[in-house]
């Protein structure tokens, strides 16, 4: 059995420890919004945040997460209005949406290490997520965007 907290609700699963968190969460829990993209530790698609920092789950299996506390992009907000995600939608980033819930767990963990992060840090850490669609300038905008007190305020 293994125990972890899933967008702070406590977890107990009988689950085979080697099975990768992504297909925990999407086959067994049922929170589709982390996506699979290349399964290979290589694109971002399916970033989580572990203790706050972000995670490829595709590559992260379930014994890692014992103990330890789990964030979705369910849960990073009650109401779809976490600063990023009103960024987001004023900035209009989205093209497919595919790679945008890794997107916004990768840029969460950013602004909790980088309050008002610069271009240079926003490049490092969401070089990391791939963009086929090349929306990359609108997502810098949309991180500074939301590290402004209007957005923050709602
Ligand atoms: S699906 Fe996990 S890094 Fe691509
Ligand atoms: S919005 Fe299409 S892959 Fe990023």
């Amino acid at each position: 059995m293994i125990h972890f907290t899933l967008n702070g609700e406590p977890q107990a699963l009988a689950l085979d420890p080697a099975t990768p968190l992504l297909w925990v969460l999407r086959d067994h829990l049922g929170l589709t919004g982390t996506k699979y993209g290349c399964g290979e530790g290589a694109c971002g698609a399916c970033i989580v945040q572990l203790d706050g920092e972000p995670v490829k789950s595709c590559s992260t299996p379930l014994s890692a997460v014992e103990g330890r506390s789990v964030q979705t992009i369910e849960g990073l907000s009650p109401d779809g209005r976490h600063p990023l995600q009103l960024a987001w939608v004023l900035e209009e980033v989205p093209q497919c949406g595919y790679c945008q819930s890794g997107q916004i767990m990768m840029a969460a963990a950013l602004l909790a290490r980088y309050p008002r992060p610069t271009d240079a840090q926003i490049d490092a850490a969401m070089s990391e997520v791939l963009c086929r669609c090349g929306s990359y300038a609108r997502i810098r905008r949309a991180i500074h965007r939301a590290a402004t007190p209007e957005v923050q305020g709602g």
